[in-house]
């Protein structure tokens, strides 16, 4: 994950410019919601809500299994890692809240190990913001490995998507994760290292992730 690969800026829900002068807050409340597993994807719910505290007046965030429901709420951002499927909070979230969602504007982020590049930066017509540290080219794009098709975009977004039809959010992006294997079992190990070979270490890119957040945090509060 050292060098990005193609940076996808046109999927970043980047704002218009707005005339002169610092940001202020002129969206009511977000609600900021993740799951986590290990606790990297925590720390980058952290950094998501910082940047969205320029755009909103408020801005609350809660693990998905005791977050609220998002009624009352101005805009909303679902957040989990990839763990065999989106991280199940995520997912129960999600598919129990879809009917609401359908009425406020919400984006999703997924942290994941291993993202295939296919060169489509959209989803079932749905942008995707791929994180550049993360896609990787498959070896020849004729032929995919099993590895590089479970890796998909559209098999890991597209999956999220059916748990929230009919409502759709604004946007998805998938950022790059962090392994670290002195925390996970022997079953998680071989599930990360064997069946979708990634590479242990934090892959995450502040950068990456906080343009993405400021961006949509923007977009979402006019
Ligand atoms: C058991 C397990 C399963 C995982 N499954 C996937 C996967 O299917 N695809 C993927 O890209 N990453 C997968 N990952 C990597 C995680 O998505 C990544 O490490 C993420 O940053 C972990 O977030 P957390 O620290 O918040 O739990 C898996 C990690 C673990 C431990």
């Amino acid at each position: 994950m050292d060098e990005p690969q193609d940076t996808p800026r046109e999927t970043l829900p980047v704002a218009e410019e707005t005339a002169g002068g610092d940001a202020v807050a002129t969206g009511g409340r977000a609600l900021l919601v993740y799951a986590s597993r290990h606790g990297s994807t925590r720390e980058v719910a952290d950094a998501v809500a910082e940047e969205f505290r320029a755009a909103f007046v408020e801005v609350d965030v809660y693990e998905a299994d005791s977050a609220p429901p998002p009624a009352g709420y101005d805009a909303v951002v679902i957040g989990g890692p990839m763990i065999m499927g989106w991280h199940k909070d995520a997912r129960k979230y999600l598919k129990r809240h879809r009917g609401e969602l359908g009425d406020v504007p919400f984006a999703l982020f997924v942290t994941a190990a291993s993202l295939t590049e296919d060169g489509v930066n959209a989803v079932e017509g749905m942008p995707i913001a791929k994180d550049p540290w993360l896609v990787k080219k498959p070896r020849n794009a004729e032929k995919l490995s099993r590895k590089e098709r479970y890796a998909l975009p559209r098999h890991y977004v597209g999956d999220i998507l059916k748990d929230c039809a009919p409502a759709r959010p604004r946007n998805v992006a998938v950022f790059a994760g962090s392994l670290d294997l002195t925390t996970m079992n022997l079953f998680e190990k071989l599930f990360v290292l064997v069946v979708i070979g990634a590479t242990p270490g934090d892959g995450r890119h502040y950068e990456f992730i906080r343009a993405w957040a400021a961006g949509l945090g923007e977009a979402l509060a006019r």
